[in-house]
């Protein structure tokens, strides 16, 4: 290969705009990936230029941003985390896979394991929330799901994108190394270990250095410690992005930043077409550096096949079979949480007629309840819930469907509820399909206020006064402060962005066809002000457990003194309006005392028996929390060490049982050693436990915040 064309393989651009200059780009062999194009035809098209009108022949790698479905739609990442159910996923990311290949892609920008504390940012609707092993688990499954069918994933965004300071996207993150260690970087890890074939860079700085020209990450951790052989391709143009970043003075600097961190793959950055050869013509960069990112390149081209077969059959499209449809309506009944329940779930639509008002401006929108970062389904093959109950409807007598929106969607401000009150007056029950659009949630999509958008609040309100129970049902992209309507409200389901078959999962568990099983992947905070907030924290040396004083407590004229002295804020204690791990059934779970013991290994068994108690077969995920005490560094209230999803009949027990091996209970932390033979001190990070002992709780979700164990 010549230089050039070496060059040609680290350049990945998106012609699905300014394509003619690209496409000539691609005949010369200066393209070795290209993204954003649709549809097989157009791929097959590109794809002879690159194998039959250049020199070698390289052909292209097509990628795309599949993340949580291509032409089928799942729940979005943050639902599928609210499932608990890898496995369930796994099978969700095969499907998709066989779409999308199907398609004539062959590369997924996804799974996104950024682990988020943080529900302002947008992303957060993109990965599978606040918890690392949660997170780790989802992640591999993702990866095993796509590339046990051919197509590569791309563990992404490496790393630490979602500590962004103020829940604002591509913002500065402030990382110490052994909370990177501890709670960013598991999931990148699990994900290598899974066979990742590519990792994204992030567009942050992460402590001041962008990780596009992040050699720790890139080569220290990724190459040297992880030993992974993943190609590693930069975000859109954030190899370009280190000059407005302040740490290059143009790009031909960025360019020499990046490659001398190992970015193997420039998206859409034109940076290393632009200014590579210049720079090994200065002596600047080795040729040998470029080899290296070249031959991670062509790895990845020849473990997807490309080189035997560069095209796609045209005549074999996938989309939307009845197996992905049953799928998808699975996952997204298993990602919808029971929050609340005053007994009027599940309807009882078979003995007596119920006439139902289905409101709210999610209620009939095949588009918004996608969710963000869907380009390739068609809105026309998603299943409302009004569309579901009306079929529903349709087939029971004993059913009567009333439809009214109220509201037209989610940013509306129309305060008239007129129309929707006066239909209100017909129904004995109100099923309120409420959230955010789309488009409110996703990449650059923040927000500082994370109330229901328009005026949801109003109509709830409205509604609520009515005296008729109010279900209120959430299809959002990220947890929402909704505790006055959670009062407001009868039962609360919360079904973050569901996907093609969000009305029917919804309706199925609505009726009681589907028992609800789903847990919060993330803390949700009583107000914004709370953010961040989140289960594993440290305790502080002044916890606040007891209700505080809070400010409309505070005497008037009160004499100056540091008000209850502990961790909270005036107008709300530390608890949030439902912890991690949350969410009820239509039945009910005793769980049994937890025993563990200590194995010569150092390993810990632990065993804890649950009893289904009430009147419905269901589902439950058990969670094992651990804490310890004291240790090398503080210690946080409590650890998710693991979790199972056991079904259990009426009246039924299972005994759920854990090992932990040290590795599992181990943690970073740092401390200075003498660098042997001289008495200069290093700084060093250690994963390791101590001998200080654990203890553990399986429980229905995370304790309350400070409640240890
Ligand atoms: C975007 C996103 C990244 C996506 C890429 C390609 O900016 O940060 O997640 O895969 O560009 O669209």
């Amino acid at each position: 290969m010549t230089l050039e064309e070496k060059i040609g393989q680290m350049n990945q651009l998106d012609p699905s705009w300014d394509a003619e200059p690209k496409e000539a780009l691609i005949r010369q062999g200066k393209v070795g990936s290209i993204f954003n194009v649709v549809g097989v035809k157009q791929i097959n098209r590109l794809q002879r230029m690159a194998v039959e009108e250049t020199r070698l022949g390289i052909p292209l790698v097509v990628a795309r941003d599949v993340i949580h479905g291509y032409r089928t739609i799942y729940p979005i990442p943050l639902g599928q985390g609210a499932t608990w159910n890898p496995e369930l996923v796994e099978q969700a990311a095969q499907l998709t896979a066989k779409e999308a290949l199907s398609d004539g892609i062959r590369w997924a920008f996804s799974p996104m394991v950024d682990v988020a504390h943080d529900p302002r940012w947008g992303r957060v609707a993109e990965g599978y929330g606040e918890e690392p092993i949660l997170t780790s688990a989802f992640g591999a499954a993702t990866v095993k799901g796509y590339q046990s069918q051919g197509m590569a994933a791309c563990v992404k965004h490496f790393a630490g994108y979602s500590a962004s300071e103020g829940g604002r996207d591509y913002n500065t993150t402030w990382i110490p190394e052994t909370q990177l260690r501890d709670i960013y970087l598991p999931p990148f890890k699990a994900a290598v270990d899974a066979g990742a074939m590519s990792v994204m860079c992030s567009f942050n700085a992460l402590n001041g250095l962008p990780s596009s020209a992040n050699h720790h990450l890139n080569v220290d951790i990724l190459r040297d410690e992880w030993h992974s052989d993943a190609l590693l391709v930069s975000d859109w143009g954030s190899g370009s992005d280190l000059v407005p970043h302040g740490l290059c003075a143009d790009k031909k600097e960025a360019a020499e930043r990046c490659i001398n961190a190992r970015m193997e793959m420039d998206m859409q950055g034109n940076i290393y077409t632009d200014y590579l050869a210049e720079l090994i013509a200065e002596g600047k960069v080795k040729e040998s550096q470029i080899d290296d990112c070249v031959r991670s390149i062509l790895r990845l081209k020849y473990r997807l096949g490309l080189f035997d077969n560069p095209y796609v059959d045209e005549d074999k499209v996938i989309a939307y079979t009845p197996e992905a449809l049953e799928l998808a309506t699975r996952v997204a009944e298993e990602s919808a949480i029971l929050l609340k329940n005053n007994g009027v779930l599940p309807l009882n639509v078979k003995h007596s007629t119920l006439n139902v008002l289905i409101t709210g401006p999610l209620a009939h929108q095949k588009k918004e309840q996608l969710g963000t970062w869907v380009f390739d389904a068609q809105p026309e093959h998603s299943v409302t819930p009004l569309e579901a109950f009306q079929s529903l409807n349709a087939q029971r007598s004993t059913l009567n469907v009333i439809y009214e929106p109220g509201l037209t969607y989610s940013r509306d401000k129309n305060t008239d509820f007129s129309k929707v009150i006066a239909k209100a007056k017909q129904a004995d029950v109100i099923l309120y399909f409420c959230g955010e659009e789309a488009i409110l949630s996703g990449e650059a999509r923040c927000r500082a206020d994370l109330n229901l958008p328009g005026a949801q609040r109003e109509l709830m309100k409205a509604l609520a006064a009515t005296g008729k129970p109010v279900v209120m049902v959430v299809m959002a992209g990220r947890p929402l402060t909704i505790g006055a309507e959670v009062e407001q409200a009868a039962a609360v389901l919360y079904a973050f962005h569901g996907g093609t078959m969000a009305g029917p999962a919804l309706c199925n568990i609505i009726t009681g066809k589907t028992v609800p099983s789903g847990k919060t992947p993330i803390t949700f905070p009583k107000m914004v002000g709370q953010v961040p907030l989140y289960y594993n924290r440290l305790n502080t040396g002044r916890p606040s457990y007891d209700p505080p004083m809070l400010i409309d407590s505070i005497p008037i004229g009160c004499p100056q003194f540091s008000i209850g002295q502990s961790s909270y804020w005036l107008e709300t204690p530390t608890e949030p309006l439902f912890p991690f791990g949350f969410g009820l059934s239509y039945t009910t779970f005793e769980y049994g005392p937890t025993t563990y013991e200590k194995q010569a290994s150092g390993a810990y068994e632990v065993t804890c028996t649950i009893k289904n108690t009430g009147s419905y077969d269901a589902y439950e995920t058990a969670q094992l929390y651990s804490r310890q005490q004291s240790g090398s560094v503080a210690r946080p209230i409590c650890e998710l060490k693991g979790f199972k999803k056991v079904f259990i009949p009426a009246g039924d027990s299972c005994t759920v049982t854990f090992t932990l091996t040290p590795e599992q209970l181990g943690y970073w932390h740092e401390s200075w050693e003498p660098v042997r033979g001289s008495d200069i001190k290093a700084h060093r990070y250690y994963f390791a436990t101590d001998n200080v002992p654990f203890t553990f709780r399986i429980a229905p979700h995370s304790l309350p915040a400070g409640i240890g164990f």
